[in-house]
């Protein structure tokens, strides 16, 4: 029997996934690995290796995690290092990326040494995302340097570029950035080895133009042969591989509204539903009013904070204490976000296969609770 409430990542929607991406990189030559800030849950990664050639982390934490469980060196990229993590995290990667040209400089009498693979992020000032929260092209942001901050040639010893700009988005928007790339930065490209054209590139979603994605990065292939090219997307590995399962614990009704209390928290678990915000499917319930669906609740967290809740949703049948609700396509950034604020117990992680079976599962309890806060 499953936990509940439970993160449940089903194991045959995510190799579906994985074939997808794996499919793009053997027809293109391109290296597309995976970026931890959307996935963490590492008992999947020895099967994730089967199909991805690496991973990339931002921190020591996650770069000692794909070390350790995807069996490889990773890819790093830090908006800034810490002194004090910054030898380990060199030593572990296979490809640094800074972020600024003053930190390439600051650390160079470290990376010349141990001999680094390092790269710059750059910021090419064209993102289709329009949320501001989740959009790096700003010309005044701090994620990378802009143009007329690089010298004419690349600083001595830079191996590789790298731009993040794109968020859940289409394969005309790789196309876009690859071009304002080149129109920007096409100088350094002749005179480096690698690009890393970041995440974003959400190649599992229905109706993804994947023959336009390949036949771009065919494209920039054929012009920079001696270039390699990395993608990191996070989301499109784990794209609607998970779902988030709880309970109704009890229904509040203050003048005429109807919330149900679950036992799950947006705040602790789904951060992305009031920060960004958006509307989770939720199975069975529509987010708008419909024929149909005549009973209308609120969706109540257990935390404290009162804006804890989402908005009416409507159900064919009235709510009842004990009743299941599944929130859809809750693995790529909600496991990693999910805080245990409140001292609100975790959910727990399963890896379920195509027969239901329990391939590996995480639960939480007081003793994590401690670690995490300490
Ligand atoms: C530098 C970098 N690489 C990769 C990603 C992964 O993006 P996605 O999960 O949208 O594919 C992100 C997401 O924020 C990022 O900041």
């Amino acid at each position: 029997m499953l936990p509940t409430p439970a993160f449940i990542i089903e194991e045959d929607k995510l190799r579906k996934n994985l074939e997808l991406v794996a499919d793009v990189a053997a027809a293109t030559g391109v290296e597309i690995i995976l970026a931890l800030k959307a996935f963490a849950f590492w008992p999947a990664f020895p099967l994730m290796a089967e199909y991805l050639p690496g991973a990339t982390a931002s921190s020591l934490n996650e770069a000692k995690l794909i070390h350790k469980h995807f069996d490889r060196k990773p890819h790093v990229y830090a908006p800034a290092y810490p002194p004090k993590d910054f030898r380990e995290m060199a030593e572990l990667a296979n490809h640094l990326t800074f972020n600024t040209l003053t930190e390439l400089e600051r650390y160079r009498p470290q990376w010349e040494a141990l001999e680094t693979n390092v790269g710059l992020r750059v910021n090419p000032e064209y993102s289709p995302v329009e949320t501001e929260l989740y959009n790096p092209s700003n010309p005044h942001g701090r994620l990378g340097e802009t143009l007329p901050n690089l010298p004419t040639r690349p600083p001595k010893g830079l191996k590789g570029l790298h731009i993040h700009t794109l968020c859940e988005s289409d394969a005309a928007a790789t196309a876009t950035l690859i071009e304002r790339t080149r129109a920007q930065f096409g100088h350094y490209l002749e005179q480096i080895e690698w690009l890393n054209l970041g995440g974003g590139h959400l190649m599992t979603r229905e109706g993804y133009d994947v023959e336009g994605l390949i036949k771009t990065l065919k494209e920039l292939r054929a012009r920079y042969p001696h270039l390699k090219v990395i993608m990191e997307p996070g989301s499109a590995h784990v794209w609607r591989t998970g779902y988030l399962q709880c309970t109704v614990l009890d229904i509040v009704n203050n003048y005429g509204s109807a919330t149900l209390m679950l036992d799950v928290s947006f705040t602790c678990h789904m951060p992305d539903t009031l920060e960004m915000p958006y509307r989770p499917m939720v199975r069975g319930a529509s987010a708008e009013p419909a024929n149909g669906f005549p009973y209308e609740y609120r969706l109540g967290g257990m935390s404290c904070l009162a804006g804890d809740y989402l908005d009416t949703y409507y159900f064919r049948q009235p709510a009842r204490v004990g009743d299941t609700l599944v929130f859809e396509d809750m693995a790529h950034y909600t496991t990693v976000k999910s805080t245990m604020f409140n001292g609100v117990p975790h959910p727990a992680i399963v890896l379920v296969d195509a027969d239901g079976e329990v391939v590996a599962e995480r639960r939480f309890d007081y003793a994590d609770y401690e670690a995490r806060m300490g």
